[in-house]
């Protein structure tokens, strides 16, 4: 497992001193560590039951009951589909499982190498414009596998360019 850094290290610590003394605060401190590093670490698990005098183990518990923590980091791109009821009809499946097989990650996980995330998420508010994804925070209307495919593809492109700028 990879180390976390100090500043995050830190962050967490701070989270857990401002709510120690809080009523519920394991929740409320897992909902900051997830927002501030955008997952839950094993270090804040540790640290969060110290804090406030649980176990890790009844910590994990809370994590793994709520589905909104994940303790994965977030891949470098982000893409969400819309599991809603009006995108579900249009074909949202299909959807996931396309972008799926592309990255090579389940539903709610992380590609192997860390550059790409798929997230199923509730209704997004834009059902007419369903099937609909979110790609790193930018609306995909009206989506297909076809679409996605190709908007995914672009990213890996733009990877690789990052990656011969860098060598
Ligand atoms: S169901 Fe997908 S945006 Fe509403």
């Amino acid at each position: 497992m990879e180390k976390l850094n100090g500043a995050a290290l830190k962050q967490i610590d701070e989270i857990v001193a401002a709510h120690a003394h809080e009523p519920g605060p394991v929740i409320v401190m897992l909902h900051e560590v997830q927002d501030q590093l955008g997952y839950i670490p094993f270090e804040a698990i540790e640290k969060i039951a110290a804090g406030t005098g649980t176990s890790a183990a009844e910590v994990f518990g809370v994590v793994n009951f709520y589905a909104q923590f994940t303790t994965e980091p977030k891949g470098k791109h982000v893409i969400n589909v819309c599991l809603g009821t009006a995108c579900y009809v249009k074909g949202a499946q299909a959807l996931i499982d396309a972008v799926s097989e592309k990255i090579g990650a389940e539903v709610n996980h992380t590609s192997e190498d860390g550059i790409f995330s798929l997230d199923a998420t509730r209704c997004l508010g834009a059902c007419g414009l369903a099937p609909v994804c979110v790609i790193d925070g930018r609306v995909v209307g009206s989506a297909t596998p076809d679409k996605i495919r190709k908007e995914i593809d672009a990213l890996i492109a733009q990877e690789k360019a990052e990656a011969e700028m860098r060598a």
